[in-house]
């Protein structure tokens, strides 16, 4: 049978379950892939007595958490996360990727960098040689946005203001995401340096040497790549 994007998100999202162990503490990433897996984990929770303690990386994958009846705790009441599961919009030959399309970027690197392993599930459209044909995000402090995002233009970085209709994008921490559009990126950890040590801006989608293992859904099944 042809199985669509929607199918393969659900095929990864229902297997990262099974990375999930009684006594971990685990971080719920954002987006469309991971909402398969907040389901498939509630369904778990349902069958077997699984005691875990979850984090969250959006306010959004909170709600959907608690509405399939999954408890979630404040990321500083925990301790040290071991597991996050998370996806991705573009993912690398070299494990580099690009976080962010949903705006829980911010959210999502700290989760990511307070997990002892990081997973991310993603379908095999994700998969490219270099990253950065998709953008890259970035979350900035509203003050002085308009200036920082012409500095951006100057230095070439092709950026676009993320909207919300016709209102600007508003993340988690009410702080507002520009787009950047660079096209596919020759050395990604030199943007980043570049982009990490601008004032105003609080956190980029460059998700660099940040992920353990990644699950892709392929039409031929699942495939775990181990980095
Ligand atoms: C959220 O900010 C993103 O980093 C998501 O993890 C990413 O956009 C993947 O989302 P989908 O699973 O919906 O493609």
């Amino acid at each position: 049978i042809e199985m669509n994007q929607n199918d393969l998100k659900a095929l990864v999202g229902q297997a990262a379950v099974d990375q999930i162990e009684s006594g971990m503490v685990v971080g719920l990433g954002s987006g469309s892939t991971v909402a398969y897996l907040i389901k498939a984990l509630g369904k778990r929770m349902q069958e077997e007595p699984l005691q875990i303690e979850t984090v969250t990386t959006s306010r959004q994958t909170m709600q959907l958490a608690q509405a399939v009846g999954i408890d979630c705790r404040q990321i500083d009441e925990v301790r040290q996360i071991d597991l996050t599961i998370d996806g991705a919009d573009e993912v690398d030959a070299d494990f580099q990727g690009i976080k962010g399309g949903g705006g829980a970027l911010l959210w999502e690197k700290i989760v990511n960098q307070s997990s002892t392993r990081n997973v991310w599930i993603i379908d095999e459209s994700k998969l490219v040689d270099r990253i950065g044909r998709f953008g890259v995000p970035v979350e900035v402090i509203p003050f002085g946005s308009q200036k920082l995002f012409q500095i951006l233009a100057d230095r070439g970085y092709h950026p676009q203001w993320r909207m919300q209709g016709d209102q600007l994008f508003k993340t988690d921490e009410g702080n507002q995401i520009i787009d950047l559009k660079t096209g596919v990126i020759a050395h990604p950890h030199a943007l980043a340096r570049d982009l990490a040590s601008t004032a105003g801006i609080v956190e980029h989608g460059l998700f660099l040497d940040a992920v353990d293992l990644v699950i892709v859904g392929r039409s031929s099944g699942v495939e775990l790549m181990k980095a």
